[in-house]
């Protein structure tokens, strides 16, 4: 089953809207939505903010029959040419607010664990293709970089760029990549663009987060249809 996880309401009641057979199913902490949309069938979920939450709502949907993961949400664009309302589509996720570097590990890298989690190719050719259909908007695929802090400076973006080659930055991807890796179960991130993750970027988060949520859900969409032929 194909799971879609949006860090918030605004991220997925676009999705619920047109959810059919719609049943729910309650966790501590967790709702998770179960039902069939364009014909596929899924668990759609807001997954709050944050990697602890993003990790606990995977591994509910994990227990519940997901073998595919789709986190979908908005992001700060780091990559330099990203504007807001693009789309960035994960190559891998990395957790930038690891920092083991007095026991000798890389900055963003949890001991034990790969130093990045590679996003699955089936799904980043759907997304990419799905993405390419939104008109007027610059889609990049890249490395989505996670940590519990809103970026909202320059150093932050430029410290995001040189030190780990994100072209985005966000709150949960990496948490969900971690936890379906080590299930081996597929998952792509896909983000648009709210800010620029500079000094205006909560203005620019509480203005266009909104309006830019929509193109992220218009890639999912996009990418139901080419799923549905394809065995999970
Ligand atoms: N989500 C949207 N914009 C963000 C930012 N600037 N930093 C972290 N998460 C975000």
């Amino acid at each position: 089953m194909l799971a879609i996880i949006g860090a918030m309401d605004e991220e997925i009641e676009l999705l619920l809207a047109d959810l059919t057979a719609h049943e729910q199913l309650t966790f501590p902490g967790v709702t998770l939505h179960r039902g069939v949309l364009d014909g596929v069938p899924v668990l759609v979920t807001r997954g709050g903010i944050g990697k602890v939450n993003a990790a606990m709502t995977t591994t509910y949907l994990l227990t519940q029959g997901a073998t595919r993961v789709i986190f979908t949400g908005v992001a700060g664009g780091v990559h330099p040419e990203l504007r807001v309302g693009d789309i960035v589509v994960s190559t891998d996720c990395i957790q930038h607010d690891v920092d083991v570097r007095a026991l000798d590990y890389p900055l963003g890298t949890v001991p034990g664990e790969l130093p990045a989690w590679p996003a699955d190719e089936v799904l980043r050719a759907a997304a990419l293709d799905a993405a390419r259909e939104v008109g007027g908007v610059h889609v990049v695929s890249g490395r989505i970089a996670s940590g519990d802090q809103f970026i909202a400076s320059r150093e932050g973006v430029q410290r995001l760029w040189t030190t780990f080659g994100a072209a985005c930055a966000e709150m949960e991807g990496a948490a969900v990549a971690q936890v379906c890796s080590k299930a081996g179960v597929p998952f792509v991130v896909i983000r648009s663009v709210s800010d620029t993750a500079d000094h205006d970027a909560n203005v620019d988060y509480r203005t266009f987060m909104p309006l830019v949520a929509r193109h992220a859900k218009q890639v999912v969409r996009g990418m139901l249809s080419r799923l549905a032929s394809m065995p999970a």
